[in-house]
């Protein structure tokens, strides 16, 4: 029987679903520097709409859309706080200080989130003249290389609200915000509402083919245009994708507790057969576990599991990263499962 290739790499490798390229053939489209593209200003307004802020603004992708917040709340010289483990410390290349010219400080955040308590120490607010400024905090929910958790509203509150006591620009990468507030049964602005920015993906669990946006004040947004501009990452007729990115706001948002359950699936028949699943309180679309030593080398794991018809990712050395998404189904995590079961025992 013929069996399609199971793409479990990540959610951003959803393609566009008929109906959504039915909307992306009729968008309405215009110039969008020159405020013209009806699809993106739509966009626009919805995103500000249903994260309460002010205004929007498209990003190509999540990694331009935290950077246009810092290149924007903040100034070279400045300090960004941020989890060692975050996406924006460890996966976007050092844009951050390469070009927003911040100076990053670290801190723990095993927990998916910071301790609130850290923040106060973190800030050097003595007036010491060695000290950077501290201007931002960056946090991340949910949190993806601590296992795709979701932090809870309270959890995530105390720490946002504590940054903001201290005077930063409170940062949300929300890269899967939608997937958090699903997971906790919560309107997303139980998370926005803490943070003075919030970026979010449309091109992850939410099945569009690209995009982010950046949401936060109007004088915040009317500054990240300019930045948008100078990176090159200002676009035409961008209603293109804008219009997918609103149908897949507005379609696929309370699906995602789909691509929970299957990973909650997916972790229950790895244990059966034996593996250690990385399991963590609030876990949402991710499955992480390690190759143990005796076990087959990463590469290895990937072409066995893709001779089989397995898309499979090793996240970082000996740990694997297993993600479920619009694309996927329950079948497909059955036989996921027991592929790579079927690997790890050979
Ligand atoms: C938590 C988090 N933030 C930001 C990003 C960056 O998004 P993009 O790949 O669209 O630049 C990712 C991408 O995987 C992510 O997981």
């Amino acid at each position: 029987m013929y069996h399609k290739i199971m793409d479990f790499r990540s959610d951003t490798v959803t393609r566009p679903s008929e109906e959504m390229r039915r909307v992306i053939a009729a968008a309405e489209v215009g110039d969008d520097i020159y405020g013209d593209d009806p699809s993106s200003n739509a966009l626009c307004k919805y995103a500000a709409e249903i994260t309460g802020k002010e205004a929007a603004i498209f990003a190509c992708s999540g990694t331009m859309g935290n950077l246009l917040a810092f290149t924007t709340a903040g100034r070279h010289g400045e300090s960004l706080l941020a989890g060692k483990r975050s996406h924006v410390w460890c996966a976007e290349v050092g844009g951050f200080s390469a070009v927003a010219g911040l100076c990053p400080y670290p801190l723990v955040d095993d927990e998916g989130v910071p301790d609130p308590a850290e923040l106060a120490v973190a800030s050097r607010a003595d007036n010491d003249v060695h000290h950077p400024d501290t201007t931002i905090l960056a946090l991340e929910n949910t949190h993806n290389y601590t296992g795709g958790i979701a932090v809870p509203p309270e959890r995530f509150a105390q720490t946002a609200r504590e940054g903001r006591r201290l005077g930063f620009h409170v940062h949300l990468d929300g890269a899967r915000i939608f997937n958090a507030a699903v997971r906790h049964g919560v309107d997303v602005r139980r998370y926005t509402d803490e943070v003075d920015s919030v970026q979010f993906c449309l091109s992850k669990g939410l099945g569009a083919p690209l995009g982010s946006m950046l949401c936060g004040s109007h004088e915040l947004i009317e500054g990240a245009k300019k930045w948008r501009k100078r990176l090159g990452g200002a676009q035409r007729q961008v209603g293109i994708a804008a219009a997918a990115g609103l149908y897949a706001l507005k379609n696929n948002v309370a699906r995602l507790a789909e691509d929970h359950a299957n990973a909650a699936l997916l972790v229950d028949l790895l244990k059966r057969g034996g593996v250690e699943v990385e399991e963590r309180p609030n876990m949402t679309n991710m499955v992480f576990f390690p190759l143990k030593e005796g076990q087959v080398g990463d590469a290895e794991f990937e072409a066995r599991c893709l001779e089989k018809g397995l898309l499979a990712h090793m996240i970082s050395p000996r740990r694997a990263r297993f993600v479920t998404h619009l694309d996927v189904d329950r079948e497909d995590v059955e036989r996921a499962a027991a592929i790579i079961l079927e690997v790890l025992s050979a």
